[in-house]
């Protein structure tokens, strides 16, 4: 089966049927996650802390970016598939960035890339796109620049900020972004900015007014109870679930229980 493609994210946006999108990280997520009917996974750079364990995302290297994409793409047929360039990958010298952006294309078997900031990145942006490779941006609440940030805050809250953002999502639409990712800012000012932009916007923390929502499929899935920020929703209690199973195997495993005559040859 064809992956969805750019030009179908951007029809259903214009459709007003919206865009879902979650990250995944390997093949076996991505299996239930393709059959669960989701139409994008982004491959995020949140695996350096979901998977490895890190406070935050910027240790995480292109070489892991590029190994957590091919289990993905390997483990589903359908969903639009999108890569994170990690900190430090795309930020230097804009050859650097064209280059590192294609090695994770064609390595990592992802559509697009997505990478973090604003106006700033548009040279960068424009090369990419004359190069054939599909960006999307992402402003806001930006992981990558959490310490410039001094902490995990909503952006965009004052006029002049809001603004600025504004002119951001401009300027990465017109270096030729194909969709944007809006993170952990006011929902109306999501809202004017997703219909100022003809590209779509996919949000998170963002509102309702996105033409598409993405959340890490770790925090929807409740695979961390001490995680719960106001924007999320766990749709399930995979951390019970999880513990639950593991500890009834420990206890029959002591107890004798298991392996039973049927599963013994
Ligand atoms: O890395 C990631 O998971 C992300 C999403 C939170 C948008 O960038």
């Amino acid at each position: 089966m064809k992956r969805i493609s750019t030009r179908q994210l951007r029809k259903w946006a214009g459709d007003g049927r919206k865009i879902t999108m979650v990250t995944c990280y390997d093949a076996t997520f991505a299996r239930l996650v393709d059959a669960a009917g989701v139409d994008a996974i982004l491959i995020g750079d949140s695996l350096g802390m979901v998977i490895q364990g890190h406070a935050h995302t910027l240790p995480v290297t292109l070489d892991e970016v590029i190994y957590h994409c091919r289990a993905v793409a390997r483990g589903c047929a359908r969903p639009h598939l999108v890569g994170d360039l990690p900190f430090g990958t795309y930020q230097g010298n804009v050859d650097e960035a064209v280059m590192n952006a294609a090695r994770l294309m064609k390595e990592g078997g992802v559509q697009a890339v997505k990478l973090e900031g604003g106006a700033h990145c548009a040279p960068m942006i424009e090369r990419m796109t004359r190069a054939g490779i599909p960006v999307m941006g992402h402003l806001g609440l930006t992981p990558q620049s959490v310490h410039q940030f001094g902490g995990y805050r909503i952006q965009g809250k004052t006029v002049d900020a809001a603004e600025r953002l504004l002119a951001d999502a401009r300027a990465l639409q017109d270096a030729g972004c194909y969709a944007l990712v809006l993170e952990g800012i006011p929902a109306a000012l999501a809202e004017r900015v997703s219909a100022a932009l003809a590209i779509p916007t996919i949000g998170i923390g963002a509102g309702p007014h996105c033409d598409g929502q993405v959340l890490v499929l770790y925090d929807l899935l409740g695979l961390d109870g001490r995680f719960a920020p106001k924007f999320l929703k766990k749709y399930a209690d995979l951390e019970r679930v999880v513990t639950d199973a593991v500890r009834a195997y420990g206890e029959e495993v002591k107890s004798g229980a298991f392996p039973a005559a049927e599963h013994s040859h």
